[in-house]
């Protein structure tokens, strides 16, 4: 078989045009400009469109975030009223999007029937022909709407109950909760869900977030980039996190079992879910957020095992990493969501949709921006390269064999 070199040296023409960097995972390369949010990792901060994360989650609510990221800019009074209504109407379900949830087996998770549905919407838009950015934010409050009643609608609807309507009189995470439990939710925890909402929207270049552009920038529609996004997110190393770590906190189940769970863990190169960011190298400010709100909820409801579980493993896995590597390892978003959302009875396997359904709200500003801004460098279609690896058989292509003379 001829070697790489050889056949470079017999003339093979370059495959794309451009100056072939290797970066494998696309660490440490700018894939786009953005004006939606910023992550400051040495720093621990976090902004979305100039506004830092602590001051959004303190005082203002969900609704107000997704029209600064979808819209742009904070709402006046009048906007915000207009927008919690397109968000109600969004969380309104026909009997089209029903009838979809009705058809999958009650086992199916709650994640993939999200990302089936999501892409199945593109045939229920009232205008599907209509283009440029105002069609497309409508559709995106629209989707961001659908994400909570989509996920309240199919707990519902695999326990065998019919799906609660959505209200107009409700806040989105307040209505969230009515629609997944069929009564009015206590205020604070309202108030807690519409926090977690807030610190969820966005999170500039993640995964799921670069797919959504990704599938944006081949001009499929929002529908497609929502769905594929949702696929991205469900990954353990991304959004499926916060399941895998209630996962382990019942498993350890003891205060005193904790220790020895870590230990055997690392020992074995295993990770601890819930501990780790590719780009803070300090606390993450969600996290820090989060575990207040845990810590706070759970003594509110006198359940503070879970939120103790959690620091427990978070200390433990900070002393053993610094023994074993050196270094420091902090707490990411999902840690210490995960005490919160099982206290206030959120079930395990919807731990990563209500993610979606606050991250809906980035992923459409992203695809909007991805579409529509002017920026300098933005490419028509993302198109990165990669490494041939696999056999060369010389100059030709390898000969084919037939079947029936394969051995
Ligand atoms: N538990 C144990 N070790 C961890 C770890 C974790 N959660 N996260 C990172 N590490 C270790 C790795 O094993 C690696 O060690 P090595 O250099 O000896 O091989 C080192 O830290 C760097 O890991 P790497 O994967 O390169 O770091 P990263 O910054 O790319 O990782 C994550 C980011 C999120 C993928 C990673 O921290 C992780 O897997 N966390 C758990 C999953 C999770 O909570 N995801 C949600 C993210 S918001």
């Amino acid at each position: 078989m001829a070697s790489l070199g050889e056949i470079m040296a017999g003339g093979r023409e370059p495959v794309a045009r451009g100056v072939s960097t290797k970066n494998v995972g696309l660490r440490g390369v700018t894939v786009a400009d953005t004006a939606i949010s910023d992550v400051d990792g040495q720093a621990g901060r976090l902004l979305y469109r100039g506004y830092s994360i602590e001051v959004l989650a303190e005082r203002s609510c969900y609704e107000e975030v997704v029209h600064l990221l979808v819209m742009g800019d904070m709402p006046t009074r009048l906007e915000l009223s207009s927008l919690r209504d397109a968000l109600s109407a969004g969380r309104s379900l026909s009997p089209e999007a029903v009838g979809l949830l009705r058809a999958f087996a009650p086992r199916t998770k709650p994640v993939e029937v999200l990302q089936a549905v999501s892409a199945a919407l593109a045939e229920t838009d009232p205008a599907p022909g209509e283009a440029g950015r105002d069609a497309e934010r409508r559709r995106a409050l629209d989707l961001t709407g659908k994400m909570a009643s989509l996920t309240a609608a199919w707990h519902r609807i695999r326990q065998g109950l019919d799906p609660v309507p959505s209200s107009f009189d409700l806040g989105h995470a307040a209505d969230f909760l009515r629609m997944l439990n069929g009564s009015d939710p206590d205020p604070a925890l309202a108030r807690d869900l519409d926090v977690a909402l807030i610190l969820h929207a966005d999170h500039s270049m993640n995964a799921s977030t670069f797919v959504a552009r990704a599938v944006a920038s081949t001009r499929a529609h929002l529908y497609a980039s929502i769905s594929a996004a949702l696929g991205a997110l469900s990954g353990e190393l991304h959004g499926g996190a916060n399941a895998q770590v209630m996962e382990m906190l019942q498993e350890i189940g003891d205060l005193h079992a904790v220790e020895e769970y870590v230990r055997s863990r690392l020992e074995a190169g295993e990770r601890i879910m819930g501990m780790g960011h590719a780009v803070y190298d300090t606390d993450d400010p969600r996290a820090v957020i989060l575990r207040e709100m845990s810590r706070r909820t759970g003594e509110r409801l006198g359940d503070t095992r879970w939120y103790e579980l959690t620091r427990r493993v978070q200390e433990a896995t900070q002393r053993s990493f610094r023994e074993r590597k050196g270094g420091d390892i902090y707490p990411n978003v999902d840690m210490y969501s995960a005490s919160l959302y099982h206290v206030m009875g959120i079930p395990r396997d919807l731990f990563t949709p209500v993610f979606a359904a606050a991250r809906v709200a980035g992923w459409s500003a992203h695809v909007i921006e991805e579409r529509f801004a002017e920026a300098a460098e933005k490419p028509q279609l993302y198109r990165p390269l990669s490494d041939y690896v696999g056999q060369y058989c010389g100059p030709a292509a390898c000969e084919y064999v037939p079947l029936e003379k394969r051995v």
